[in-house]
């Protein structure tokens, strides 16, 4: 069998014979919240095996500060979390996932607690803060802003506790492997010590997280490259809403510094933004001042840098107490000193840049996906939950949620003897290119800016078809090649989530969520209320 570039099933030659193989009854593609908290659920009735790309720790749940939103205060309750997360997604949230979201959510935050998930505490309870978009302070945290890290260290250490599952590290997932009936039946990836292995599953968990780094500007680490959506893709699932990219609103601005997040929370307890004139400006755009949905503020900030000609803002803590700061902040407390920032004199310049995928591979309420024995859960998911804007901490709830009904689903199904299986003998052929040799980092950076200048916070029709064309020509002589190491089949899977991010917010003529369009400012509920679906042509 042999493919079109664009439309090559596989990134790589495949022969099963000669491939090393291993079996399971579950294999978890990605270990952020959603892939950890599915093993820790699939593992009590199957053998789990998680991969992950680099080691356990790099993960954007890893690096989430302000917290995990859910109803834990007295005063708060089910119906206001409901209507807050309804609200901000503008119209195309699903009703149905939401108040499933919502509903599990003490419940499960409680069990990370009993895990050992050291929440910070207020008078013997879950302590709680604000951020933008909630009408009740409902995020918790751990370690004042280090609860990505506590809460994925207590995840992991349950997950090396349990005989039934095990970790595959630095372990980068090429492709699914679909048969025939359009069944998912495992993986073929690259182990850095063992080379290519086919693992065939009864059950395929994807939970390979987001796609920030498609843009030049952006909060997520290096491993948040799309690859699980670009996967999917070419295994033929259904896609939803890649035009909804979340910009975060503050994120540091200092030339030459890796672009560090600088937690909502901070807003929520009192951080003001100012422009470079030392003027507040976010009262001039939404009642709620710096408290508005972050789509809100983002745009609200590029307008004001616009208007000042800077290349920045500044959010003000000044009149914090440093001391409870450096306590309750103390990531970014560090994070300041070591540029020097003094916080009580100085201000913290900041911009907006991209930070959490809302669309993704398209899922029922119970993590399946349009293939099946394939599911998703986490950020590569698009469960219906965030419509076209997400609420602030909404995402480690989703992937709580959905990662244990992801493992519970695969759990409960009858269990099939996988190593006994007669698999199908796989061998797919690429042509040889003869196209000149490729310097993948200069298409990935130049790709980066691409994406940044067009598909950013303010899109209109011209760039982003600009953007399309660009993407298909780099496509030509990147998508014909056969690549040996990850560096090369992310920069391809990178082009291939762009293409169909520009395509989709090409396609979506009107303003929703975090999708703004300059040439249709309104939101048109009478053609656009609902989901742009991708789906590969065959
Ligand atoms: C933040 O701490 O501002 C990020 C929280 C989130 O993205 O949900």
């Amino acid at each position: 069998m042999t493919a079109q570039p664009e439309f090559r099933r596989y990134l790589v030659n495949i022969d099963s014979i000669s491939t090393q193989q291993l079996f399971t009854d579950c294999v978890i593609i990605g270990a952020g919240i959603a892939g950890l908290r599915a093993a820790i659920e699939a593992a009590n009735h199957c053998n789990v095996i998680i991969v992950c790309k680099d080691s356990l720790q790099n993960s954007n749940t890893w690096m989430a500060q302000g917290g995990i939103a859910s109803v834990l205060g007295k005063r708060d309750t089910f119906e206001s979390h409901i209507a807050d997360t309804l609200d901000t997604g503008c119209g195309i949230s699903d009703e149905k996932v939401v108040e499933q979201v919502v509903r599990q959510g003490p419940e499960l935050i409680e069990e990370l607690f009993r895990w050992g998930a050291s929440f910070d505490l207020a008078d013997g309870h879950i302590a709680t803060t604000l951020e933008g978009g909630h009408s009740h302070p409902r995020i918790a945290h751990a370690h004042g802003d280090e609860t990505g890290r506590i809460i994925a260290e207590t995840l992991i250490e349950k997950v090396r506790q349990n005989p039934n599952i095990e970790v595959v590290e630095n372990f980068y997932t090429i492709d699914l492997i679909t048969n025939d009936d359009n069944v998912c039946i495992g993986i073929i990836g690259h182990d850095k010590q063992r080379g290519q292995q086919i693992i065939w599953a009864e059950n395929t968990i994807l939970a390979t997280g987001g796609a920030g780094r498609l843009y030049r500007e952006t909060t997520n680490p290096e491993v948040a490259t799309g690859d699980g959506i670009a996967m999917a893709y070419r295994a033929g699932t259904v896609l939803w809403d890649l035009e909804f990219m979340q910009f975060h609103p503050t994120t540091l601005y200092i030339a030459g510094a890796s672009r560090a997040l600088i937690t909502e929370t901070l807003r929520g307890e009192g951080a003001v933004l100012l422009d470079s004139k030392n003027q507040r400006f976010m009262q001039e755009y939404h009642e709620s001042a710096e408290l508005a949905p972050r789509d809100i503020v983002s745009r609200a900030i590029l307008a004001q840098m616009l208007k000042t000609n800077s290349t920045h803002v500044y959010l003000d803590i000044r009149h914090f107490d440093k001391a409870h700061f450096a306590k309750r902040f103390p990531l970014i407390s560090e994070l300041c000193e070591s540029f020097d920032i003094d916080v009580s004199r100085d201000l913290i310049p900041v911009r907006p840049s991209a930070h959490y995928m809302v669309g993704g591979v398209r899922t029922d309420t119970s993590a399946r996906t349009t293939i099946k024995n394939l599911y998703a859960c986490g950020e590569v998911a698009s469960t219906g939950l965030h419509g076209a804007n997400r609420l602030g901490s909404n995402s480690l709830l989703e992937g709580l949620v959905f990662g244990r009904t992801a493992g519970r689903l695969v759990s409960q199904r009858k269990k099939v003897d996988v190593a006994h299986l007669k698999h199908p003998l796989i061998k797919y052929q690429i042509p040889d290119s003869d196209r000149s040799r490729l310097d993948a980092a200069d298409v990935r950076n130049s790709l980066r800016s691409l994406i940044w200048r067009n598909v950013g916070i303010t899109r209109k029709a011209q760039p982003l078809v600009e953007a399309q064309e660009i993407i298909r020509f780099w496509q030509r002589y990147v998508m014909d090649k056969i690549f040996d190491s990850p560096e090369g089949w992310e920069c391809q899977n990178m082009l291939t989530v762009s293409l169909l991010m520009a395509h989709a917010a090409e396609t979506r003529q009107e303003s929703r969520g975090v999708h703004f369009r300059s040439d249709f400012p309104k939101t048109d509920d009478k053609h656009f209320k609902k989901h742009i679906e991708i789906t590969k042509k065959s």
